[in-house]
């Protein structure tokens, strides 16, 4: 499995530098670090299409951004999933591939509801990923995600981000319920125990 991390400003991060670490000990994973890999956003194309034919299960691990993700992942997706790679014109390259977020976000729950002061859901501002998933004919399960991460401990959403990632690893994700889920958090993570 392939882990996509991007954030722009890891040293003021406590969320995702705690799953960044919980990641770097699960073995038999490729682990990415898009910022510092590309800290000029120059990208090698052939690579990291390479490296996505490599792997069957990409996982995008990033700090919600004004309702989207970081610059570097949306610059990353424009290149890498190119026309004709990734969709259209003998573009099926992906095909099959699993495709999945896991996401921290500033604003708590109930704010990500109709009624609440986001006045959308969540899912619905991920749906760009979810679309270009299925675009390219990859599986979307729901997002991992961590609500009101400016106050929340970090510790037990990095302890269910290695589960997840052991799980992926291990095809242990229980694909239905993932895939009619609206979201997963660490306590509601469906793994099929080994
Ligand atoms: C530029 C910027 C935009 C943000 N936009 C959102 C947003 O649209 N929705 C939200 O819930 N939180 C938003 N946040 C809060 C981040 O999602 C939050 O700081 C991050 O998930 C915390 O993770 P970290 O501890 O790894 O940095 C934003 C933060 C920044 C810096």
């Amino acid at each position: 499995m392939l882990h996509v991390f991007a954030h722009p400003g890891l040293s003021s991060s406590r969320i995702n530098k705690a799953q960044w670490r919980a990641a770097q000990s699960v073995s038999g994973i490729t682990s990415v670090d898009l910022y510092a890999e590309n800290p000029r956003y120059t990208m090698d194309i052939e690579a990291e299409q390479q490296r996505l034919l490599n792997h069957d299960v990409i996982l995008l691990q990033f700090p919600l951004f004004w309702y989207s993700c970081p610059a570097l992942v949306k610059e990353w997706i424009d290149l890498v999933f190119e026309h004709g790679f990734a969709y259209g014109e003998g573009g099926d390259r992906l095909k099959g591939k699993l495709l999945m977020l896991a996401i921290s976000a500033g604003g708590p729950q109930e704010a990500y509801s109709h009624k609440g002061y986001q006045h959308f859901t969540l899912r619905t501002f991920l749906t760009p990923f979810e679309q270009t998933a299925r675009l390219c004919q990859m599986h979307f399960p729901a997002p991992y995600v961590q609500h009101g991460a400016l106050s929340a401990d970090p510790a037990p959403h990095a302890r269910g981000f290695s589960r997840l990632l052991e799980g992926l690893r291990d095809d242990r994700l229980d694909m239905d319920r993932a895939l009619q889920s609206e979201i997963l958090t660490h306590d509601t993570l469906p793994l099929i125990e080994s």
